[in-house]
């Protein structure tokens, strides 16, 4: 009997210990997807290509394209983060899924549009080339022909200045060396588009554009933003952002704000 009570005991204890250690609520149901918070939207560029993006005193990078893509990122409810690098290494860096965009004054070219996807068009750019102020000897596009020619790695201009026949391609990772070694006399005519051309030669009136230059038979170059070709969902929100943008007038007000002096600027050309 004593026995049994002993028993008894134990088994109740035993069962209020095990009673105690089971938890009173079910754990957390894991949260549900809309509540976790969104992954960052991260954009690629690279920092010398005013107005679109550039550094400013403090070191940070401004321009056009940033602050269109924080308010495009902020339509899709994301915090935009800025992986700056070499242009030529964006599109490898897309395709790597190290960045999810590429906003970087980037030209629509069929070539790269077997590689990614691009948006629609943001904003309308061309080529010129750049000389020193006291040059006259490249009156045309004819006359670039056998000269020494600077510009960007990668870029539309590399890729057209490139084709001119019997020249010298010296080419840099930072237009800013593109521009100085034009200053400096060590390249005849640097190769860039019209926007960031009229800035930095606003900025340096030892330097000054000379003219045009076609880009593959169009007369027409716009930029647009450039996703992975199977990102489709993001491409049609980042359509979808860029269309309300337009809409609401805020679009305009960004051009006005990064595009307004140099615009004033080309009607005066
Ligand atoms: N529009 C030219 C291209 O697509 C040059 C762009 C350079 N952009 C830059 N952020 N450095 O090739």
């Amino acid at each position: 009997m004593h026995r049994l009570t002993a028993f008894v005991l134990i088994v109740l204890l035993l069962a209020t210990t095990v009673a105690a250690c089971v938890p009173v609520t079910p754990p957390a149901a894991p949260a549900a997807p809309e509540a976790a918070p969104a992954q960052p939207l991260i954009m690629g560029t690279e920092s010398t290509f005013p107005p679109y993006e550039f550094r400013n005193e403090q070191n940070e990078i401004v321009g056009f394209d940033v602050d269109l893509a924080n308010a495009i990122a902020q339509k899709l409810g994301r915090e935009l983060k800025i992986e700056d690098m070499a242009f030529d290494a964006l599109i490898p860096a897309l395709l790597a899924g190290k960045i999810d965009m590429i906003v970087a004054g980037m030209t629509i070219t069929e070539e790269r549009k077997k590689k990614v996807a691009f948006s629609d068009p943001y904003y309308e750019t061309g080529l010129v080339w750049v000389v020193r102020a006291d040059d006259d000897r490249i009156q045309t596009a004819d006359d670039l022909k056998g000269k020494t020619l600077s510009t960007q790695t990668g870029t539309t201009s590399d890729i057209q200045a490139s084709k001119i026949e019997g020249v010298n391609m010296k080419r840099f990772q930072q237009f800013t060396d593109a521009f100085l070694e034009v200053a400096a006399g060590r390249a005849d005519a640097c190769i860039v588009n019209e926007p960031t051309a009229i800035d930095y030669v606003m900025k340096h009136p030892e330097l000054k554009i000379g003219g045009k230059l076609q880009f593959e038979g169009t007369d027409r170059q716009f930029n647009g933003i450039a996703v992975r070709l199977e990102d489709t969902q993001l491409l049609a929100d980042i359509n979808k952002a860029l269309q309300e943008l337009k809409d609401s007038g805020e679009y305009d007000k960004m051009v006005e704000k990064w595009f307004g002096a140099i615009r004033q600027q080309q009607q005066q050309q």
